[in-house]
C-alpha cells in the first residue's frame, strides 16, 4: 500500500503526524541533517540578511537550531542569538548542541505561543517554517514590534503551499498572506527573495521606523 503512495505524499503525511504529535529528538536531528543544505541554501539566506557582527537576533521557532548555528557564526562572539521555542524538547536539544558545538553566544529561550519572552530587544527576528504554525499572527507580530531595536527587521521564510495533502491540511501559508498580515500588524515589506524553490523569503521592518 505504502509503495503506491508518491514520495511527496508520504513526506507530507509524516510532517503532518509529527506536527500533531509534537517533535521528538529524532525530528530535530532530521531538521538539522546537512542534506537539507542543498535546497535550504543556509549561507545564501545568511548573506541576504546582511547581518552585522555583534547583532542580537531571535531565531523564533528555532526547533533543533538548524539556522541558529549559522546565525551564531554570522554575529560572531560579540553578538547574541536567542534560540526561541515553545517546546521544552527543542530547548533541551539546543542546550545539548550548544555544548557539543561550543557556541557561547546562543541563549535558548522557552517561549509561550503568544509571547517570545525575549530578555531584551533584538535587531532581527528570524523565523523559518514557523509562521504557518502560529495563531493570531497579526496580534503576535503587532506586539513583537516593541521587542525590535530601532531599525529592527523581521525575516519570515515558509513553504509555498504546493501539493494536495499540504493544501488540504493548511500546513502552509501563501506568500501574499504573510505580507498582508504583516502589513496589518504594522510592518512594511523591505525585501522579497526568490532564493529557495520551496519557500518564500520576505523581510519586514516596522512601518513607523
Ligand atoms: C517545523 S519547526 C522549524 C524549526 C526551525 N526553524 C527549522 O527551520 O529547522 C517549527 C518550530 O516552531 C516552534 N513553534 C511553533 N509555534 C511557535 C511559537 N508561537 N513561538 C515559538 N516557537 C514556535 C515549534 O515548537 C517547532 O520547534
Amino acid at each position: 500500500m505504502c509503495h503506491t503512495l508518491p514520495r511527496n505524499t508520504l513526506c507530507a503525511l509524516l510532517i503532518l503526524v509529527l506536527s500533531l504529535t509534537g517533535c521528538t529528538e529524532w525530528t530535530y536531528q532530521r531538521m538539522n541533517d546537512p542534506s537539507r543544505d542543498v535546497w535550504q541554501k543556509p549561507q545564501g539566506v545568511i548573506d541576504k540578511l546582511s547581518i552585522a557582527r555583534g547583532s542580537r537576533i531571535a531565531d523564533l521557532g528555532a526547533g533543533g537550531g538548524y539556522f541558529t548555528w549559522h546565525l551564531a557564526r554570522a554575529v560572531g562572539a560579540s553578538g547574541t542569538i536567542y534560540a526561541v521555542d515553545i517546546e521544552e524538547r527543542a530547548i533541551n536539544f539546543i542546550f545539548k548542541e550548544m555544548v557539543a558545538r561550543g557556541t557561547p553566544n546562543v541563549r535558548p529561550v522557552r517561549a509561550e505561543p503568544h509571547d517570545p519572552r525575549l530578555p531584551e530587544p533584538v535587531d532581527l527576528v528570524f523565523s523559518c517554517d514557523v509562521y504557518h504554525l502560529m495563531n493570531d499572527r497579526v496580534g503576535y507580530f503587532r506586539s513583537l514590534a516593541s521587542a525590535l531595536r530601532p531599525g529592527g527587521r523581521v525575516a519570515i521564510l515558509d513553504f509555498h503551499p504546493r501539493g494536495f495533502v499540504l493544501g488540504l491540511f493548511g500546513h502552509r501559508v501563501q506568500k501574499n498572506e504573510v505580507r498582508r498580515e504583516m502589513e496589518d500588524a504594522g510592518y512594511l515589506l523591505v525585501d522579497d527573495y526568490d532564493l529557495i524553490d520551496r519557500q518564500h523569503f520576505q523581510i519586514f521592518a516596522k512601518a513607523d521606523n
